[in-house]
């Protein structure tokens, strides 16, 4: 071997360690737990030979407790950039078998570099997070390196899709940074999120509660509204994230990319035409109406588990990506509350910040009345909903099918908040309320006259405050060629710094 060929030896080596991280122990360990490698994942997750790692040389700079002699190369995560379907993306994975992923200030550094560098061409950041949270001998510096983190996450929010997958421990303050992140994804059984972990909670609160009953994938995914999906495995986790990438822009510049379909613009759906039940107090499946409009009935739904009682997700409607909201009248009638105004407002300005169309699918007897919503804000909370349809600037396309009352009706993107092309079916009823609580408050009107006057879409198309009274059959046809007509929409807002919505 000469000079040259030792060195580049030396180079083949040097990236043969760093490859292994923790090495093989640790990385046995790691799959006792059912868990891959930072590295697995990201074979797993970007295409094949698309991965440039960023950083692979990088150590930490502690000399505290011993450090100075516990040195791997690239420390405890793996960054950089790959494609996924062929489109770009930056992606930092922290990696366990190193000091348990624990964050280091160099650490950071390589996170805030990727994060950098998305907000700079303009591609989504994921985040695969397993780690034992702020390396402790590090002090400070370990706690301003997730600052820093967060401050990037900040303001890449509303630039460039952030993705969290929790796949590991996430705790402490470390919860911060998925929780600014636009999507997070937990595993099931091998994942947590919490503030402080079960024994803590025991000395402070003396509840007595199990990992998994504190953060695990099920808590945040249904109870909490902090994870948007929950995954059976990793494989499963990452399959959902290629998918939820599939709907959404690059940036906020640019719009989703057109999937071809061959299913009919004009596909009619009888069976919609009878889907209302004439009791109005019966449910019918909202799931089955939305599967009937979009393409190739394909619908991703986000927070599948949790406020069931209002619906959002994404489809293609015309080969458009769009994203949906609708009100579901099998849970709580489709009431909206605290958790349904909050989750549904959240996906609606995510759709407005990256020129995702909305399509909103309205059967609303009002809001959660009742102290327990009174006492948690529901007025608040209620408010973010109404601001998020009312400042979003995207398309909006809206068929109330059948409630569409009082303040609710109003905030389920109606004219007055700017809904672009309104539209009922038949079996509308848009009114200030419902003909019992109506007739409770005027005394000489009967529930016919009220049904009469108010409980039609007739009255609301009489005065242009919807555009049309459609058959349902044609509802797909007419919501994409309503897209259609607003793919150039431009609406403006008035010069400010920022809003300040109801938070
Ligand atoms: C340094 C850490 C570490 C940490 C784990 N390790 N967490 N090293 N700093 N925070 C090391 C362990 O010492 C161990 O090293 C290796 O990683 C694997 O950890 P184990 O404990 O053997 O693994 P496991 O049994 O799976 O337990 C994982 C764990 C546990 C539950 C995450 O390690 C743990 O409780 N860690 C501390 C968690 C924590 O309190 N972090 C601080 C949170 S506060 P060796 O060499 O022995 O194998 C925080 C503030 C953020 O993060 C603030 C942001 C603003």
């Amino acid at each position: 071997m000469n000079i040259q060929e030792e060195k580049i030896q030396a180079l083949v080596d040097r990236r043969a360690g760093a490859k292994l991280g923790g090495g093989e122990k640790r990385i046995d360990a790691q799959h006792a737990k059912n868990k891959l490698t930072a590295r697995e994942r990201l074979a797993r997750l970007l295409d094949e030979g698309s991965f440039e790692e960023f950083d692979m040389f990088v150590q930490h700079r502690c000399t505290n407790f011993g450090m100075d002699a516990n040195h791997i190369d690239g420390d405890g995560v793996v960054t950089g950039q790959g494609t996924i379907d062929g489109r770009l993306v930056f992606v930092f994975a922290q990696d366990f078998t190193v000091n348990g992923g624990s964050l280091s200030k160099t650490m950071s550094e390589k996170i805030c570099k990727v994060m950098d560098m998305a907000v700079k061409v303009g591609a989504p950041v994921i985040g695969l997070n397993d780690s034992g949270g702020a390396r402790i001998q590090e002090g400070i510096d370990s706690l301003a390196g997730y600052g820093d983190i967060f401050e990037r996450n900040i303001l890449a929010s509303g630039v460039v899709p952030q993705i969290s997958l929790i796949m590991g421990p996430c705790a402490g303050g470390a919860v911060y940074s998925p929780a600014l992140t636009d999507f997070t994804l937990m595993v099931k059984d091998t994942s947590y999120m919490f503030l402080t972990g079960p024994a803590v909670v025991k000395s402070v609160t003396g509840e007595t509660v199990t990992q998994e009953e504190l953060g695990g994938a099920g808590v945040h995914s249904s109870k909490s509204g902090v994870a948007h999906f929950s995954a059976d495995s990793e494989d499963d986790a990452i399959a959902q994230i290629k998918k939820l990438l599939s709907f959404l822009p690059q940036n906020n510049m640019e719009t989703a990319p057109l999937r071809p379909t061959n299913d009919p613009v004009g596909r009619m759906d009888d069976s919609l035409n009878s889907i209302v039940p004439d009791n109005p107090n019966k449910a019918y499946d909202m799931y089955g109406i939305i599967r009937s409009v979009v393409d190739d009935g394909d619908f991703f739904e986000v927070h599948k588990n949790f406020a069931k009682n209002i619906i959002v997700g994404f489809a293609h409607m015309g080969g458009r990506s769009v994203g949906v909201v609708a009100n579901q009248p099998g849970v709580l009638a489709g009431v909206l509350d605290i958790n349904a105004s909050r989750k549904a407002a959240r996906f609606v300005r995510f759709c407005d910040a990256f020129n995702i169309p909305l399509l909103t699918l309205v059967d609303v007897p009002g809001f959660l009345c009742g102290t327990q919503q009174e006492y948690g804000a529901i007025i608040t909370n209620g408010a973010k909903l109404l601001y998020a349809y009312g400042e979003a600037t995207v398309p909006k396309v809206t068929v109330t099918l059948r409630k569409s009352y009082g303040g609710a009706h109003i905030v389920m993107s109606c004219k007055q908040l700017r809904g672009d092309i309104n539209y009922a079916w038949p079996s509308a009823e848009i009114a200030v309320m419902g003909a019992k609580g109506a007739v409770g408050v005027l005394k000489d009107v009967t529930e016919e006259e009220y049904n009469e006057l108010f409980c039609n879409p007739y009255q609301a198309a009489q005065k242009g405050y919807i555009e049309d009274v459609i058959e349902p059959r044609n509802t797909r046809f007419r919501a994409i060629r309503a897209f259609e007509v607003l793919a150039g929409k431009r609406q403006e807002v008035p010069a400010k710094k920022h809003d300040n919505m109801p938070l």
